[in-house]
């Protein structure tokens, strides 16, 4: 397998409904690719995805319907418009193309070479160029006042990784946040847990105090009750994916972090309460469109409301297990504003017991009101978060 046809390979398969993150990591374990060609799978098949309105845009013109080609064919079609768009020159980029075609569907091949060698630069409205939705680039432009932020999640991150011994790392933008150069390790080993920085930031916002208890609703894994552990608070973390917690218990004791683990629905009431209460609900996940680069062209115009019903009524379990006096941190992957200002603005509603707290981010930021959004800027996770105190 070479890497251009392994990324058509992922392709079709995340056109079936496949996510890209995951056939990826699959296909970087399964292959002995070399590190040069395995950087070049993830530069194409994100890439890919990331740029995709855009791509067919730019093939719009030579193509009378793209839709009914071999669907290998159009990935191999999009992926020569990347390397154009990227400024490859032609011999670099149409022949290598043009043998991937060749491969599997040898007669339209010809078809390839001429697409390829006359794409051109096209005007693109801002949401086609920036390969988003219309509608949730209307939404975003509405509430955010500009879209320019989105250019980021077209963008390579760094992987970032927080660090729970001393090491000797670049620096990544929070502390304890670290960036790590090579290809994948044994994290844990190293004492390390890979983890966007916007997302530890929603459990260094909680500030829990040694020996302080703090519970992490919708804690999956627990990444961020790791953190709050690290910090000496007595943490249990509650979710409802079994799986997903027995990974994280292995994970936390090579750590040497101690979580407990309750697995439960959270739109039921828990049975015990705690002055530091972390809830990080399911979202859309619309601030992960980089790492996630499918779920934009997934998403519809109803999903941000449907997921703030579910996050309203988490919201009312985490309340519940709130202390007086306590602080209850809202945080979402999402810049949405049903998922952020929406739902904090139905839960102050219904519990005025709440003020919401000013949030200073170390981090840039895109909008405010009752919370922040976080700007994902340099490879952070887009974000929401709301600090909610209880009245003592
Ligand atoms: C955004 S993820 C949380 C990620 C995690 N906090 C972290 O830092 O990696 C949302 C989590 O909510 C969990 N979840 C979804 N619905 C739930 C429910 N009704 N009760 C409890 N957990 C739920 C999912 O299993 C998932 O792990």
């Amino acid at each position: 397998m070479n890497p251009r046809g392994l990324a058509l390979a992922l392709l079709e398969a995340v056109d079936r409904g496949g996510r890209a993150q995951h056939l990826l990591d699959q296909a970087l374990d399964r292959y002995p690719l070399a590190e040069r060609d395995k950087a070049y799978l993830t530069h194409l098949v994100y890439g890919g995805l990331r740029r995709l309105r855009l791509l067919d845009h730019l093939l719009e013109p030579h193509l009378k319907a793209p839709e009914r080609l071999p669907p290998k064919v159009r990935w191999a079609l999009r992926l020569g418009a990347l390397e154009f768009l990227l400024g490859k020159p032609p011999h670099a980029r149409v022949h290598p193309w043009v043998e991937e075609v060749k491969r599997f569907s040898p007669g339209l091949a010809p078809l390839a070479n001429a697409v390829l060698r006359r794409l051109m630069p096209r005007e693109a409205p801002e949401a086609v160029w920036l390969s988003l939705p219309d509608w949730l680039a209307e939404r975003w432009r509405g509430f955010f006042g500009e879209l320019g932020f989105a250019e980021a999640f077209n963008e390579p991150a760094p992987l970032f990784v927080t660090a729970y011994r001393p090491v000797d790392l670049p620096q990544g933008p929070l502390p304890h946040t670290y960036i790590w150069p090579g290809p994948k390790a044994d994290f844990p080993a190293l004492g390390l847990q890979p983890q966007n920085p916007a997302s530890l930031l929603a459990a260094q916002l909680l500030d829990p105090r040694p020996g302080e208890k703090a519970l992490d609703l919708c804690g999956g894994a627990g990444l961020k009750a790791f953190y709050l552990a690290s910090r000496g608070a007595e943490v249990v973390s509650y979710d409802l994916n079994p799986k997903r917690q027995a990974a994280g218990a292995r994970t936390a004791r090579r750590l040497g972090l101690k979580v407990a683990y309750r697995t439960q629905d959270l739109t039921r009431p828990i049975p015990e309460r705690a002055p530091k209460v972390l809830l990080d609900p399911p979202c859309t996940g619309s601030g992960t469109f980089r790492s996630h680069p499918e779920l934009r062209y997934r998403l519809v115009p109803q999903d941000p409301r449907a997921m703030a019903r579910l996050q309203l009524q988490l919201l009312r379990t985490a309340a519940q297990a709130t202390e007086p006096g306590g602080v209850l941190l809202y945080a979402v992957c999402s810049l949405t504003e049903e998922e952020g200002e929406g739902v904090v603005r139905a839960f102050l509603e219904e519990y005025p017991e709440f003020t919401p707290e000013a949030l200073e981010l170390p981090l840039p930021v895109l909008g405010r009101g009752l919370g922040v959004y976080l700007s994902p800027e340099g490879g952070l996770d887009g974000f929401y978060y709301a600090r909610l105190r209880r009245r003592g």
